[in-house]
């Protein structure tokens, strides 16, 4: 895939997904930013990987946080190439006349905002370059949602358009933009879905597995294999694209 001469941003670094996705990149010798307000998972890496990996502690609600965080990777590789839009919060499962518009709130500025701020942040680097991929990854709910849900696939379908909207005022400088929908994921987040009260072993076994067609939950691994083939040039006449990697969750 021809990824050792880039530098990635990955955001959620830390999570299920996000530190699969930092992993893979590593191993294809790409340099990495990887950012999350929880740096437990990746403290290991950093060993493994101390020239090739930047771990950076911040919060991407904050905007400052966000534009330091950029500016650290630039300064420190010289350049950015891929932005991977991982991190973000799950909804706890709850009727919308009982969502609270502080909890509304931060489902947005984590799982839409953020995207803005990161985006804002990077581009003028990859404009420079005229070349750069961004990946966000939203959620096959926006097409499939489920009840409860409301604000989370909100935030991710604003994450969808936006998506759109930079893919085609970015593509005269041959910055590409694209989003992933995974279906239901087997990390930590997809417990936080469970209205509160129920079973959260249960739901995850009759509510979502059951719901893939092809029958397993999907492994961070095939959400970060998209990641990387989406920030390849094998994957250079794709942008605005929204790619299911569900198990068929999406039909
Ligand atoms: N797990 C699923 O079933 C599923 C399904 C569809 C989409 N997704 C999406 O996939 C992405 C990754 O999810 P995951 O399953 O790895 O979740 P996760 O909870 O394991 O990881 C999310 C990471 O984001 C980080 N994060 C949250 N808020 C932050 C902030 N303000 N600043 C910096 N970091 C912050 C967390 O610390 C965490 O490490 C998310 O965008 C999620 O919405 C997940």
């Amino acid at each position: 895939m021809n990824l050792e001469n880039k530098v990635a941003i990955i955001t959620g670094a830390g999570g299920g997904m996000g530190k699969v996705v930092v992993e893979q990149f590593l191993t294809h010798g790409t340099k990495v930013a990887a950012i999350d307000l929880d740096l437990d998972g990746l403290n290991e890496l950093k060993t493994q990987y101390p020239q090739q990996l930047l771990v950076i502690q911040g919060d991407l609600t904050d905007e400052q946080s966000v534009e330091d965080a950029v500016k650290k990777t630039a300064e420190t590789f010289g350049q950015i190439d891929v932005l991977a839009n991982v991190a973000g919060i799950a909804q706890a499962a709850t009727d919308i006349e009982k969502v609270s518009l502080k909890d509304w709130e931060r489902i947005m500025a984590i799982n839409s905002t953020a995207v803005f701020l990161t985006s804002r942040a990077t581009v003028p680097y990859m404009k420079q370059q005229k070349s750069g991929s961004i990946i966000n990854i939203a959620s096959v709910s926006v097409d499939r949602p489920r009840p409860g849900l409301n604000a989370y696939v909100a935030s991710k379908g604003a994450t969808i358009s936006l998506t759109k909207a930079l893919a085609i005022e970015l593509a005269p400088y041959n910055i590409r933009v694209n989003a992933i929908n995974p279906g239901p994921a087997d990390t930590k987040m997809l417990g936080e879905f469970t209205a509160s009260g129920s079973d959260e072993g249960d739901t995850k076994e009759r509510v979502f597995r059951k719901s893939v067609p092809l029958g397993e939950l999907i492994t961070p691994e095939a959400i970060a294999n998209c990641v990387l083939y989406l920030s390849s040039d094998l994957a250079k006449m794709m942008t605005g694209s929204v790619v299911n990697v569900d198990g068929g969750r999406g039909i």
